[in-house]
């Protein structure tokens, strides 16, 4: 028979290609009506997925049709809505930020940089309102990436700054307030005490994610992060080579230590794409990100090869994704957007943000 609980069986039990994997589809459900041959089903789900909203509503359309050809008026709506998430428990939360997002790898140079930023277009592809943070205090490569290498920050305060728009995303970075050769000279401690005040410092406008670009390595400022700013989860980038699996790993575990939970692998430089003639090559050897998320037991958010455009757009400070979001490597890029995203619903909600909560209603006489 067709009714809500069949529908509800449906979603459970059929898989929707668009969707990240095991995601629970049945969980976000926000209204389920049937009315004879009538159906009208709306969903919000909890991360930014503009790329797959029509796939997705076609695909649970075509289920329903297939179950029940006799169904005539088919009505799918698919929303989204950005969850808060918990954060550890002693760290002060800021306010305007749903959810903060470390990109990290154990060894330099292995494209966390890059991904950051093509993540944060990515998001902001897909419907959310993004900001990044440069946290490479001793190398900042963020401004010149988004295209505003010679901008500066304004206080209006005088206390806090604001942060600076490059396509769409709030920027901040230690390369906006200091020369490169000022920050070199930073011990460690003045470093990290430098990250902490631009995170509390800059004026964030609403948030529904903070990228934070990390350093290489895990030292002092992956450990200020961890300790003094409410940092979401953490997302991993290594390259398919030994090495610098070895030192991905290194970061998983400091992360284990710190008690953030690390939501999964991107694996950068998969393959290399022949600019020439498009042929694709496994240079570094393949399935390292493969082998670290089995390791690890976390997953293999999506893979990016080693192509020449990905250089050459960011050194003109226009992204993959800013520079064309629906060619091949943005859709990537979007897809490890959602995957990521949608892997934070394993974790607890932060009701004091926005969340929905249980709706309590006051009832006086006469309502
Ligand atoms: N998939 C890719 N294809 C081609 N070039 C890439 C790719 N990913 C990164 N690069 C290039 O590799 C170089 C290093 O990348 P990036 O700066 O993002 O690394 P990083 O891990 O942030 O480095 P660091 O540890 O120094 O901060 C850059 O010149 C970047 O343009
Ligand atoms: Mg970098």
């Amino acid at each position: 028979m067709l009714d809500e609980q069949a529908i509800l069986d449906l979603v459970k039990s059929a898989s929707f290609p668009s969707l990240p994997e095991d995601f629970e589809l049945e969980s976000y459900i926000k209204e389920n009506r049937v009315d004879g041959d009538h159906i009208h089903l709306e969903i919000t789900l909890p991360f930014p997925c503009e790329g797959i909203k029509q796939q997705l509503a076609g695909e649970i359309e075509s289920e329903i049709v297939n179950s029940w050809p006799q169904s005539k008026r088919i009505a799918i709506e698919i929303k989204h809505r950005t969850t808060a998430y918990e954060t550890k428990a002693g760290v002060p939360p800021l306010a305007k930020i749903k959810n903060i997002i470390a990109v990290a790898s154990g060894k330099g140079g292995v494209g966390k940089s890059t991904t950051s930023v093509n993540l944060a277009l990515a998001l902001k592809a897909e419907g959310a309102k993004v900001g990044i943070l440069d946290a490479d205090i001793y190398g900042p490569s963020i401004p010149i990436m988004m295209g505003i290498p010679n901008a500066r920050p304004v206080s209006e305060d005088k206390k806090t700054i604001l942060p600076l728009e490059a396509h769409d995303i709030q920027t901040m970075s230690i390369g906006f307030l200091v020369d490169e050769e000022q920050a070199m000279v930073w011990r460690g401690p003045m470093a990290s005490s430098a990250l902490q005040q631009i995170v509390r410092d800059t004026r964030w406008g609403d948030l529904d994610y903070l990228i934070v670009d990390l350093p290489p390595g895990t030292g002092d400022i992956q450990l200020t992060l961890s300790q003094k700013i409410p940092v979401t989860a953490a997302v991993i980038v290594t390259t398919p080579q030994d090495l610098a699996l070895a030192d991905a790993k290194k970061a998983v575990t400091m992360f284990e230590k710190v008690k953030i939970p690390v939501m999964g692998v991107v694996e950068n430089m998969s393959t290399h794409i022949c600019s020439n003639c498009g042929h694709q090559e496994a240079i570094f050897g393949e399935g390292g990100g493969n082998i670290l998320s089995e390791d690890y037991d976390m997953p293999l958010l999506g893979q990016l090869p080693l192509a020449m455009s990905i250089r050459q757009q960011l050194d003109e400070g226009k992204p993959a994704v800013a520079d064309d979001p629906e060619s091949k490597i943005s859709l990537t890029y979007r897809e490890i957007a959602r995957n990521l995203t949608a892997n934070l619903s394993s974790l607890g909600k932060d009701y004091s943000k926005g969340n929905e909560g249980i709706a309590i209603k006051t009832w006086s006489p006469g309502n």
